[in-house]
């Protein structure tokens, strides 16, 4: 064996493959309206939980995760569970997922963080499987864990259906040094203030074996900078990345700042091979990517292998 140093990542392991489809990756419907209602009932530094919302304009943020080990097993887990009970309901049946969480198939529910549009569906998992294992961010208020053991409902709650408690194992995920989940695949929680009162969002790497290591994330409120930089210091030995996916929280509300151009052009030194943004990372993000001729392929359609 060869001797380690003491910044050798291989502790860390690998895998053969990981493939992400996109559940949905739509947070709201209107951007307008949800400006509107960040605006309306205190601004972006109030609570999230004390806000009104128009509950018509709620979608989600939901990605099924399935990784392929060196000796070929396989494991599935799903990355949040959108916000509009009924349109996540939709979702999670028209992609297969609902069958699977039955079943018993999906190891756990990791969520990156506790925005409204990453959170607030997950009555509609427990519908399926109360007991499923979930692994949360430690930074969690006391409004998010009161919602997750059923003491508390959302803000944009309007149905009748009984509400469904939480029967399963809860893990924080620890801070500081990444936590291996699989063999080759890591969470890192990123403990910051987060607009809406939030505080604190964990993102998931991937060391592929022959590939290099992929980055996930539900918003990137830690910035993608930051994200892609903590995977060179702390995750892999190699001096490049291979892909990226996920809300990248660059340009969600409109039109990119020039600071926001500048990150952008900042990317190009992470040398990824894959590029697919959805969800908070903007339109006009993604033009910009798509301008510098990044490898951007679509984020938000169809199932997406790397590995
Ligand atoms: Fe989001
Ligand atoms: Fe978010």
């Amino acid at each position: 064996m060869n001797p380690t140093t003491a910044d050798d990542k291989s502790y860390l392991g690998e895998c053969r493959s990981v493939t992400i489809t996109s559940i949905s990756e739509i947070g709201w419907h209107d951007t307008r309206q949800i400006l509107a209602d960040i605006q309306a009932t205190g601004g972006p530094q109030a609570s999230q939980w004390d806000k009104t919302w128009d509950p018509h304009n709620a979608a989600g943020s939901s990605s099924l995760i399935e990784i392929t080990s060196l000796h070929g097993e396989q494991h599935k887990f799903i990355v949040d569970c959108g916000w509009d009970e009924e349109y996540m309901a939709r979702r999670f049946e028209e992609t297969g997922v609902a069958r699977m969480v039955e079943r018993g198939e999906i190891d756990f529910l990791f969520l990156s963080h506790e925005h409204l549009d990453h959170l607030w569906g997950l009555q509609t998992v427990l519908r399926l499987r109360p007991d499923i294992t979930l692994r949360i961010p430690p930074t969690f208020t006391q409004e998010a864990m009161a919602f997750i053991l059923g003491e508390r409902t959302a803000p944009t709650h309007t149905g009748t259906k009984p509400r469904v408690k939480h029967t399963g194992t809860i893990i924080p995920t620890p801070p500081g040094k990444p936590t291996i989940l699989y063999p080759g695949c890591v969470a890192v929680v990123f403990d910051l203030p987060i607009p809406l009162g939030i505080h604190g969002e964990q993102s998931l790497y991937f060391r592929v074996q022959n590939k290099g290591t992929v980055c996930v994330t539900g918003c990137c409120h830690q910035t993608v900078t930051r994200l892609a930089d903590h995977a060179l210091t702390h995750i892999t030995n190699d001096a490049t990345l291979h892909g990226l996916y996920g809300g990248l929280h660059i340009a969600p509300f409109g039109p990119l700042s020039a600071e926001q151009g500048q990150m952008i052009a900042d990317l190009r030194r992470f040398g990824f091979q894959k590029i697919a943004a959805n969800h908070c990372t903007g339109p006009s993000a993604i033009e910009k990517m798509v301008e510098l001729r990044y490898p951007v392929i679509p984020g938000n359609r169809g199932a997406i292998t790397f590995g």
